[in-house]
């Protein structure tokens, strides 16, 4: 298969994002195999992919770093050609502790700077876990003086709400680029979507498969990887299912977030820009919605900031 680019999108600050960014963030914890974030990421850069996702939390960021440098010491690509996202976690939310968790990242990492450095999520954590009261208005500040400083071009927010994203932009100077979500067949989330594309922020979609393939086959909603309808559209097209699910995320103006370790898959999953579904198609696949969610943190459903439903 050729090496497919993605588009890129204009970020509110001027930066350019490319729409598909390789996930890490799945299965990679201390402990699983060592190579394989590295393997992947370098596989990805080699399929075409201009942009990668991690996050302190995944405990990646030095195999991130890894397959980035062997690709750039191959001539794959330069520096400059990638846009590298990680994620500020929960424990590190007090203004002065941004930079320098940013800056731990980035030696994780191997490198002078980010692409977009995103609040992981807006609920903040003691380093014991249990929760702490510190105002995302106050980690703003320090993501602020992150970009301020040159160490994260963009800098954006994750599993933001709608009245999260206001109560922000209300109390901030530098509005956040991105709100980085998840969103999928399952999940489609339009009004959050508008919301955020209504005031110039770009969403990322995260988890984009929802349960199409793995996860609690038996009791989670559809669709799945035979669903009849979208067999069909993919018969078409001439795509797969998954392939099926991404374009219709990327039909709505989304930044999506597939992960894979598999080399054909990695492949498979950028390559979604030789076509693109009817608003019909669009429309068929938004009936799927339940609001149901693969990521749903209820150990914190009473702290402070708890951006989900109860
Ligand atoms: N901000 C946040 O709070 C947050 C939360 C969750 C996730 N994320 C980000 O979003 C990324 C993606 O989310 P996710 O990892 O939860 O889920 P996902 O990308 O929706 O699903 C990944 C699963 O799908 C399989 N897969 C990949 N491509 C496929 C294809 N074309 N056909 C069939 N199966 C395929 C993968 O297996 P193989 O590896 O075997 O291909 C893996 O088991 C994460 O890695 C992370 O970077 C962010």
């Amino acid at each position: 298969m050729m090496a497919a680019q993605a588009p890129v999108l204009e970020l509110n600050d001027g930066n350019k994002i490319p729409v598909v960014a390789l996930g890490t963030g799945r299965g990679t914890a201390a402990g699983a195999a060592i190579d394989e974030v590295r393997h992947a990421v370098y596989q990805a850069i080699k399929a075409g992919y201009r942009h990668i996702d991690t996050a302190a939390i995944y405990q990646d960021e030095p195999q991130v770093g890894q397959g980035i440098a062997d690709a750039i010491a191959e001539g794959l690509v330069k520096r400059e050609d990638l846009f590298v996202t990680t994620k500020l976690w929960s424990d590190k939310h007090a203004q002065d502790e941004v930079v320098p968790a940013l800056r731990e990242s980035l030696g994780r990492l191997g490198l002078d700077y980010v692409d977009l450095y995103l609040i992981h999520f807006p609920i903040a954590l003691k380093a014991d876990g249990s929760a702490s009261d510190i105002d995302y208005v106050e980690t703003w500040r320090g993501m602020e003086e992150a970009k301020k400083q040159g160490l994260a071009k963009s800098i954006g927010v994750s599993n933001f709400n709608s009245a999260q994203i206001d109560r922000l932009i209300s109390n901030s100077q530098i509005k956040p680029a991105v709100n980085q979500i998840e969103v999928n067949p399952s999940l489609t989330q339009e009004p959050l979507v508008s919301h955020c594309q209504e005031l110039g922020i770009a969403v990322m979609a995260y988890s984009p498969f929802g349960f199409l393939v793995t996860r609690k086959v038996n009791t989670s909603p559809p669709p799945r990887i035979d669903d009849p309808s979208l067999v069909a559209m993919g018969k078409k097209y001439g795509k797969s299912t998954g392939q099926i699910v991404l374009r219709y995320l990327i039909d709505r103006g989304l930044i999506i977030i597939p992960k894979s370790a598999n080399e054909q898959r990695i492949a498979e999953n950028i390559d979604l820009f030789d076509f693109s579904l009817t608003k019909e198609e669009i429309a068929t696949i938004g009936q799927f919605n339940k609001n149901i969610r693969v990521i749903e943190p209820i150990r914190w459903k009473d702290y402070p900031n708890y951006p989900f439903e109860k």
